[in-house]
């Protein structure tokens, strides 16, 4: 599908406008089962990042679905095109010289990896939310675990679908045992370093 294009060269590259915003750019990929807090803490993350003058911007697995993803399901493939389709946005987003927060399920360690080679290692920063399954669906926040339980959800991550767990990511957050704030402290203090 790809064949007979061309890449065309740009004269404004992502390193011009990352020294025009005084920061790098980077994808934050934050990976955790439905609940376990990714989209809470990556908020809160964004918003300590853009009271400092960066430039950010937010992808979200809700949100996402419903726009330019509404065509793709909880399958395996699916989540898989879903995360592809991410990638490439957040590729995107990167060059465009944003620090960008994406927060998916991302079930995969092979989708994960590919989201590494699509952005670059060097512009990917791993975010694994570690919340148990027990505390996610004892929050239930969006009543899906309920309703995965009953049978009324197929494919429901955690319960009737896996979660491969990062084996080395950048930053692992235990959320059952440290509270909101010190979490997003401790994702800000680590990756400021890296934006610098
Ligand atoms: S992913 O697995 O493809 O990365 P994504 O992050 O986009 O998932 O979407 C996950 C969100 O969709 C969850 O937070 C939840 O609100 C909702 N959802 C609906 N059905 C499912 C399901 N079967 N498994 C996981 N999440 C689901």
């Amino acid at each position: 599908m790809s064949s007979n294009t061309v890449k065309h060269s740009y004269n404004v590259v992502k390193a011009d406008r990352e020294k025009r915003n005084g920061h790098r750019a980077m994808l934050l990929w934050f990976t955790g089962l439905s609940g376990s807090g990714k989209s809470t803490l990556a908020n809160l993350v964004e918003q300590q990042l853009h009271k400092i003058g960066m430039s950010t911007f937010s992808l979200d697995g809700d949100n996402i679905r419903q726009g330019i993803n509404k065509d793709l399901s909880f399958a395996p493939e699916d989540r898989t095109e879903n995360i592809r389709r991410i990638a490439e946005i957040g590729n995107l987003m990167v060059e465009a010289g944003v620090v960008t927060l994406a927060a998916f399920v991302s079930p995969y360690i092979k989708d994960r990896e590919n989201i590494k080679t699509i952005v670059g290692a060097e512009n990917f920063i791993e975010i694994y939310i570690n919340t148990s399954l027990e505390e996610c669906e004892r929050r239930d926040v969006k009543g899906l675990y309920k309703k995965a339980r009953a049978g009324e959800i197929k494919n429901m991550t955690g319960i009737s679908a896996p979660y491969e767990a990062p084996e080395n990511p950048d930053i692992e957050i235990i959320t059952d045992n440290q509270s909101i704030e010190t979490s997003v402290q401790y994702i800000v203090d680590f990756i400021i370093q890296k934006l610098k």
